[in-house]
């Protein structure tokens, strides 16, 4: 850590320093552990705008060049070139694996995606039209049950539970969409790579190269992106002493929301509503409209203040889908390549600095690829999880670490007697 240090003139007579680190890039944060113990004082930043949470190692966003890097290397080259197997092994190890790394991790999780046949009666408690967020969930937690006990002390157990849980999630996921789509389930073939084998899995036939090329870059594209909502649930959640699986259930069901991850589904949706271009000005004019909650799904982020990299890498895959499986004329991408535009040349977004997110064009790849709206998310969350699980064992990598618990700035009423019900008046 660097030895600058800020100097807060907290009153007239009380001058306090605290120490600034220096990162490899970014803000250089301030570390106000001291304040509230030492001074009294508590910062206030609802929503976390300028909180840097943690020290990390495993991702960095520059928001306003739109720069992505996993472990140091910018998402394009990886997300052109790289099999989401190297992902893997770069957020977790922090380095991209040798040949021989590649081919092994490959095999375990090749070996090891297969789930207790037990886990096909958790779906059938679900309502066939129930959300498969909801049934992953399910899925992730009571697996837990037949995984057993992981000593969180012991870096090897929880590297061999972080690997099983990648393992497993393609295999969960596709459950939730045979069980949604009332389909008989479809056991993995360990001859296929890992994309391939999801929708292999998903659709009961191997994918062409290209829709498996498709997959592995959504994958990659999605797979991390620093202290997310959901990412910082996982760590939260993680920092109570919790199993990995229910860390990762917690993660799950705060990337279902709408502002999060469940964004792509709610883009789709949003496009199919507007239907054709003529129709844009409206739902324009929506988003701008203070009073209307309508807002452009798939738009805006609160760290990319420029294009998003990983949409522009998207609008590129969802092309060559597109062309791969006959949908070069789709008209929900028609009407999304004009709202785009339309949003692009308005002040409103232009001052806002709203682009359009990762959200916004794979909703409609994955349209093409054959998997429903409802999907969209649970896709999502299998790419996150090794970002997750990444990221939950830097936190426990760490055995200083402590438990999240953030405090609050009270406004509530000031202390007063209780009056026995019986003598209540009012
Ligand atoms: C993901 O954090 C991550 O890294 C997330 C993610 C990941 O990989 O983990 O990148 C994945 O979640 C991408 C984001 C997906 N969500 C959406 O596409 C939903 C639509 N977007 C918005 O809800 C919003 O842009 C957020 C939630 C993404 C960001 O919200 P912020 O940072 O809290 O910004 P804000 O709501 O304060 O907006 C600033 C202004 C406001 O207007 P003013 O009050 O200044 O007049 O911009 C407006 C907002 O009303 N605004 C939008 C808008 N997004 C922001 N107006 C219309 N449409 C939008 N989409």
């Amino acid at each position: 850590m660097s030895n600058d240090k800020i100097k807060l003139e907290l009153n007239s007579d009380e001058t306090v320093e605290f120490p600034v680190y220096q990162p490899t890039y970014g803000y250089p944060v301030i570390d106000v552990r001291s304040l509230g113990t030492g001074h009294g004082y508590y910062t206030f930043d609802p929503g976390f705008l300028a909180t840097a949470a943690c020290e990390s190692k495993v991702t960095y966003i520059n928001g306003a060049e739109g720069v992505l890097l996993y472990g140091g290397y910018p998402i394009e080259p990886l997300a052109e070139k790289a099999h989401y197997v190297e992902i893997i092994h770069l957020l977790i190890h922090g380095e991209l694996p040798n040949q021989q790394q590649f081919q092994q991790l490959s095999k375990t999780l090749a070996e090891q995606a297969d789930v207790p046949t037990q886990l096909h009666t958790v779906l059938k408690a679900f309502p066939h039209d129930g959300h498969p967020m909801a049934m992953l969930m399910a899925l992730v937690t009571t697996y837990q049950s037949y995984y057993g006990a992981v000593d969180l002390k012991n870096a090897d157990e929880r590297y061999a539970a972080m690997i099983d849980l990648i393992a497993k999630i393609p295999t969960l996921a596709a459950m939730c969409y045979r069980h949604f789509s009332q389909q008989d389930f479809i056991a993995p073939d360990s001859s296929l790579d890992y994309a391939a084998n999801f929708l292999y899995m998903m659709f009961g036939k191997k994918p062409s190269a290209e829709l498996s090329l498709a997959m592995n870059r959504l994958f990659v594209l999605h797979a991390d992106h620093e202290q997310n909502a959901s990412t910082s649930t996982v760590r939260m959640v993680g920092s109570t002493g919790v199993n990995p699986f229910a860390a990762i259930a917690a993660g799950i069901a705060a990337l279902w929301g709408p502002a999060h991850g469940g964004a792509n589904e709610a883009c789709l949706n949003m496009l199919r509503k507007i239907g054709s271009v003529d129709r844009i000005p409206e739902f324009i004019a929506k988003a701008k409209d203070k009073n209307d909650p309508f807002k452009l799904m798939g738009f805006g982020h609160r760290v990319y203040k420029n294009r998003d990299p990983r949409a522009t890498f998207m609008k590129i895959s969802c092309d060559d889908v597109l062309k791969a499986t006959g949908n070069e004329d789709s008209p929900l991408l028609k009407v999304a390549v004009a709202l785009e535009k339309a949003a692009l040349a308005d002040q409103y977004f232009v001052d806002r600095k709203l682009f359009p997110n990762v959200d916004f064009y794979s909703g409609i790849t994955q349209t093409a690829l054959g998997i429903p709206e409802k999907m969209f998310t649970v896709v999502f969350a299998l790419a996150r999880t090794t970002g997750w699980l990444a990221q939950w064992n830097e936190l426990l990598s760490d055995p200083s670490y402590k438990i999240y618990r953030p405090r609050q700035l009270y406004k509530g009423p000031k202390e007063r007697d209780y009056v026995p019900l019986a003598e209540r008046k009012n």
